[in-house]
């Protein structure tokens, strides 16, 4: 029987006879040839079939193969300059498996909501594929940094009894009798395995009950913590920048061809070098209100601030030392103006805004102690946190970055929906 490949390695086959398993992607016909275009997961192929050289079987079963049927076609691959892949198919058998019949998703242009209420079969397009691919290759990057550099991945719970970034956007749950919430972070118990490990990360959903319907915000997202015991602010910064630079390089260099689906222009992508700019908080206000915006220090930015702010730069920035006020309540103050805290957002260029939230962590145990009453935390819930302050507290630091902004990033996306497989967002929890 001829050998089984994937489309992806057809290549070492050429001159010889082998199967391939698919579906019928797109299909066209002049009276004695139909050429079918195969995909199965791997790639696309043209998949020749010539009347006069097939049994008539074989030339109707084509005729009669329709969009996103299934099928076993063996056949010999023939060199073809003409196709992306270089190779083509010409058939000599073809098993169809599983009917497709009037398939939603047909090769004309579709609405979003059309397309996401049919994303369980939207995600078999080419272009989807491709998000998809270049999001598994982002992950399998972020792993490797952090592996080689000595992390080692915690997971963290996913069902917690407290909030670590505000009490607004909990996700409430029943835990038998017990209330219970879905994790917006697994920062805090990062911070516990720091003090274990020296260097972890986790990676994996967060859950946010945010009522902002924008094309950055998922209610569930994936986000990878790495955590550092003995990092300081600076530490952080130079571990984030090598580690989104080694990220973008890494797509580059393995996902030529999924990049080219998108039609992404990557000369946006290789200008990705450590070290990236840095802007203080105040800078960046005092830019902002230069460029006629009406912000006066101590305000929060906006999606149009951190796009304009970003826009100045050919690759991501930091802008860091945010006012006490308007940061989550562990963050170490800056020794010399506690008004402001060690931390950086980290805002992607090309008006995708903030990826990375980061910074140094409080230590002291008095300081968060005090922090506690005035963020009025639960004594109960938060307890084991102060302890880690207790028995051998050290200087630490870690960060979150967002996996779905980051892949709408690197892909050139209009929105983050398409960059997680089933996305929930406001309105949607379906498929
Ligand atoms: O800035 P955030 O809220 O930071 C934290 O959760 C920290 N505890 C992380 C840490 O220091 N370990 O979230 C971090 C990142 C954001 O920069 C953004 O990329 C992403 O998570 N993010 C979201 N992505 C999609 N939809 C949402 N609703 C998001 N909220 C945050
Ligand atoms: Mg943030």
């Amino acid at each position: 029987m001829n050998p089984i490949t994937t489309i992806a390695q057809i290549g070492q086959y050429e001159g010889q006879a082998v199967r391939l398993r698919g579906w019928l992607y797109n299909k066209r016909s002049s009276g004695k040839i139909h050429f079918l275009q195969l995909r199965d997961g791997t790639g696309v192929i043209q998949c020749v079939v010539v009347k006069a050289e097939v049994d008539e079987q074989v030339f109707e079963q084509s005729a009669a193969l329709t969009q996103e049927s299934s099928v076993i076609v063996t056949g010999i691959v023939k060199a073809d300059t003409r196709s992306a892949l270089g190779y083509e198919v010409q058939v000599q058998t073809m098993t169809p498996l599983g009917e497709s019949v009037e398939y939603p998703i047909t090769l004309k242009e579709h609405g979003v909501d059309f397309l996401m209420d049919h994303r369980h079969l939207w995600i078999r397009t080419p272009r989807q594929r491709a998000i998809l691919k270049i999001r598994a290759e982002i992950e399998r990057a972020m792993q490797l940094f952090l592996d080689n550099d000595g992390f080692t991945r915690v997971d963290p719970p996913v069902i917690t009894p407290s909030s670590a970034e505000g009490t607004t956007e909990l996700f409430h749950i029943k835990y038998f009798d017990e209330d219970a919430y879905l994790t917006q972070s697994g920062q805090m118990y990062m911070e516990a395995a720091a003090m274990a490990l020296g260097k972890v990360y986790s990676m994996g959903p967060a859950f946010r009950a945010e009522k902002s319907k924008t094309r950055r915000h998922l209610i569930e997202f994936w986000m990878i913590e790495p955590e550092m015991a003995f990092y300081e602010h600076e530490d952080n910064l130079r571990l984030q920048e090598q580690f989104v630079s080694y990220v973008v390089k890494h797509v580059l260099d393995n996902c030529e061809v999924e990049l080219h689906v998108l039609e992404r222009d990557t000369s946006k992508l290789e200008t990705v070098l450590a070290p990236f700019p840095r802007m203080s908080y105040d800078e960046a206000i005092k830019w902002l209100q230069s460029r006629g915006h009406d912000l006066k220090w101590g305000d929060d930015f906006g999606a149009p601030h951190e796009t304009e702010l970003a826009a100045q730069f050919d690759r991501p920035v930091f802008i860091e030392r945010y006012p006490t006020a308007i940061k989550a309540f562990y963050m170490q103050p800056d020794a010399s103006r506690p008004e402001v805290v060690l931390c950086a957002d980290m805002l992607a260029p090309e008006g995708y805004g903030e990826i990375i939230g980061g910074s140094q962590r409080i230590h002291d145990y008095n300081l968060m102690a005090q922090r506690f009453k005035e963020h009025h935390l639960p004594e109960e819930a938060y307890r084991w946190y102060l302890e880690l302050r207790q028995w051998g507290s050290v200087p630490h630091s870690g960060f979150g970055i967002g996996l779905e902004r980051t892949v709408a990033w690197i892909c050139g996306l209009e929105h983050v929906r398409e960059a997680n497989p089933f996305p929930r967002t406001l309105y949607r929890l379906y498929p």
